[in-house]
């Protein structure tokens, strides 16, 4: 053998066996869909559903960056886009039908500070309305302090090219910080950096339309240093200890196109290294090597500054060294993918793979953006059981996942693409601005809403006969345990259990509830004009009720792991399913293999096992089919007629009441030594 068949022969086993290990070590997962139950998906009842938006990309007459880049460049002009500045108000009307906790939504920097030396607070004020709202809503708000736009005074300065200029937004964060952070405890400081400099400054396609790594590296280390300032500065405001402020990352996986390629995997890591992995070791690390740079620096209070990982994801790219550095060329894929209209593929599996990366930051993790540009609304349906799936797995699995925002809530203004992309769950007719929502936003709506805390229901009518003076005046459960209603302490509870809506029945006594409210739950008033009972209040609120309600007592405090009582509420199709707890006093029931056999409150029998503690999971049907109008009692009538198809939850968790003055004072100790946890 001569020496140069030795060599090939050695050089070909090298190869092989590299790439092997390369194969090995980052496989390209894809999944047999076929075989999978899409259905099957399981959320804890606490998780964030959400859905997300961008304030140029719908608020609408903006003036920045972008519409000057816009008109310079001959784009699709932005212009009135959703016109959600006016339409704020319903729009949030339809977040709040969708069924979800939380919004996820940018703050125009630009309106508030429109020249150097201008800061409008009007514009606050109505951000600050728009948070107000969102609470009143049971919709928690999620700010974005940076996405993508800035005003045109920044730019013109050099925007994040130049260090100095860093501290122009810091400034912007501050105050608005302080503005907000009583009421918005979830913030993300800047959307994509890794987006914003390689689209501006690597491809040019988005402003400033500039084609420099040396920029490109200035604006990345300058992105990560504001990010860190604005984490470290605004965790030292007031309130800034209890709000979670995190960094929010686009995660692109990138696979090599031919995996025997040692040329595509090169492409593979160098992408990946640049695109995710030095951001996410910046971040973990302190230290930062901005893309295309050799070395690394240590970034000032960069280490561990996020409270979160916020993940943007939506594809992955086969990567070979000639691909195209335009976004209007079709990128490549696997002959079974489906190319959404952004022309990338979708690949769900990519979004587990996201979690593999950012797992080591050791922070919860939540899914900021997620979505699919689908005109037709075909394969969005798709898109979104697929990465739900994906999700779920990936929490049962250990992923410290916490929440899903979906992109978008509605169609809206897609950057540099104009509007001819829809990513959202409402169709939006740009002529009429009228919003419709799509089989795709119904269905993620119906998993949400299979997935939550049902609504809670309070009978709160009830007047003490047994506190004296101190119900005279205020239905029992207005009377004050530690300096607030039991009311308050009943709705913290429900609350901290996942819960975001309520519907408080007042009895005839409503007007006495005119000022009360919740400064995070969604609530509902329902007022009798004549005293109805405990069952006719509930018929009267019909129309009110959700398919399937938490049924609370105005005047009893209950604090037991709801999440349990409402899976076996469903796991066994229940249409009633009531706690009992048998280290009780007294008993008032008899239970037996799960179901209850008998109730008596006032003549309690020999046998009795148990005591109905008073969190209870109705179907609505019940409501419907064995109410009546009129004035009716709940437990008298309902418990009698359909007993034993009564489940029992078993809980023993201590059932306080306010029923004696003896037993308020108790529950005040309990308050006062840090109640429940
Ligand atoms: C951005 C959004 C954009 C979405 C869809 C994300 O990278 O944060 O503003 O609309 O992708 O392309």
């Amino acid at each position: 053998m001569q020496w140069w068949q030795i060599t090939l022969i050695w050089f070909l086993c090298f190869y092989s066996i590299s790439i092997f290990i390369l194969s090995l070590r980052f496989p390209e997962k894809h999944l047999d869909w076929n075989k999978l139950d899409l259905d099957d998906l399981r959320f804890p009842k606490d998780f964030c559903w959400g859905v997300a938006t961008a304030s140029h990309q719908i608020e609408g007459n903006n003036h920045n960056n972008w519409s000057e880049f816009e008109k310079n460049n001959g784009l699709e002009e932005s212009g009135i886009a959703c016109d959600h500045w006016n339409r704020w108000n319903q729009d949030f009307e339809l977040i709040k039908e969708l069924g979800v906790g939380h919004y996820r939504f940018s703050i125009e920097w630009s309106r508030i500070q429109p020249t150097k030396d201008v800061w409008d607070d009007l514009i606050v004020k109505q951000y600050s309305e728009m948070v107000d709202d969102l609470i009143s809503k049971g919709i928690e708000p999620m700010i974005t302090l940076h996405h993508f736009s800035h005003p045109v005074w920044f730019q013109d300065e050099g925007g994040f090219e130049i260090e100095d200029n860093v501290s122009y937004w810091i400034n912007f964060c501050e105050i608005i910080f302080n503005e907000l952070s009583d009421r918005v405890k979830w913030w993300c400081t800047i959307n994509e950096p890794a987006v914003f400099t390689t689209m501006g400054y690597v491809l040019g396609e988005f402003p400033p339309g500039a084609r420099s790594f040396k920029k490109a590296r200035s604006v990345s280390k300058n992105m990560m240093s504001a990010h860190a300032q604005c984490y470290r500065n605004l965790k030292k405001l007031p309130n800034g200890e209890d709000s979670n402020i995190g960094f929010v990352k686009n995660i692109n996986i990138f696979d090599p196109y031919k995996r025997w390629n040692i040329f595509h995997w090169i492409q593979a890591k160098i992408l990946d290294e640049m695109f995710n992995k030095c951001w996410l070791r910046g971040l973990k690390t302190g230290r930062f090597r901005a893309p295309s740079s050799i070395f690394s620096q240590k970034i000032d209070g960069l280490r561990g500054s996020a409270d979160f990982i916020g993940v943007n994801y939506y594809t992955h790219l086969l990567t070979t060294p000639f691909m195209p550095t335009s976004v209007e060329l079709e990128p490549l894929k696997r002959p079974w993918e489906i190319r959404t209209d952004f022309r990338y593929p979708m690949y769900a599996e990519g979004l587990r793979r996201s979690f593999e990366m950012v797992e080591n930051l050791g922070v919860p993790i939540y899914v900021t953006e997620n979505g699919v540009a689908d005109k037709n609304d075909d394969f969005r349906p798709e898109h979104i059981r697929k990465h739900l799936w994906i999700t779920s797995r990936a929490i049962l699995d250990g992923f410290n996942v916490k929440g899903f925002f979906h992109w978008s809530l509605m169609d809206n203004f897609e950057w540099a693409e104009g509007y001819a992309q829809r990513f959202g769950l409402y169709h939006v007719n740009y002529e009429t601005q009228k919003r419709t929502l799509k089989e795709s936003g119904k269905l993620y709506s119906g998993i949400i809403k299979k997935n939550s805390m049902p609504q809670i229901v309070i009978l709160a009518g009830g007047l003490g006969t047994r506190l004296g003076d101190l119900t005279e005046k205020i239905p029992k459960s207005l009377v004050k345990v530690n300096g607030k209603p039991i009311i308050t302490h009943i709705l913290n509870w429900a609350h901290g259990q996942g819960c975001r809506n309520a519907l408080i029945l007042t009895g005839h006594n409503g007007h006495k509830f005119k000022n009360f409210n919740h400064d995070k739950m969604s609530l509902t008033f329902n007022q009798e004009i004549e005293p109805l009972g405990t069952g006719g209040a509930l018929f009267n609120s019909l129309d009110l009720l959700e398919d399937n309600f938490i049924l609370l007592w105005g005047d009893d405090y209950h604090p037991i792991q709801y999440e349990k009582l409402v899976n076996q509420h469903f796991n066994s199709n229940s249409k009633l399913t009531m706690t009992v707890t048998e280290s009780h006093k007294s008993m008032n029931l008899k239970h037996f293999e799960g179901r209850l056999i008998n109730y008596d409150k006032t003549n309690p029998l020999e046998d009795f096992n148990g005591y109905e503690a008073g969190t209870s999971l109705v179907s609505k049907s019940i409501v419907e089919k064995y109410g009546k109008p009129g004035k009716w009692g709940w437990e008298q009538t309902i418990y009698s007629k359909i007993s034993e198809d009564i489940f029992i939850h078993l809980d023993n968790t201590k059932f306080w009441d306010i029923g004696t003055p003896d037993r308020l004072s108790k529950l005040e100790d309990f308050f006062k030594e840090g109640g429940a946890r």
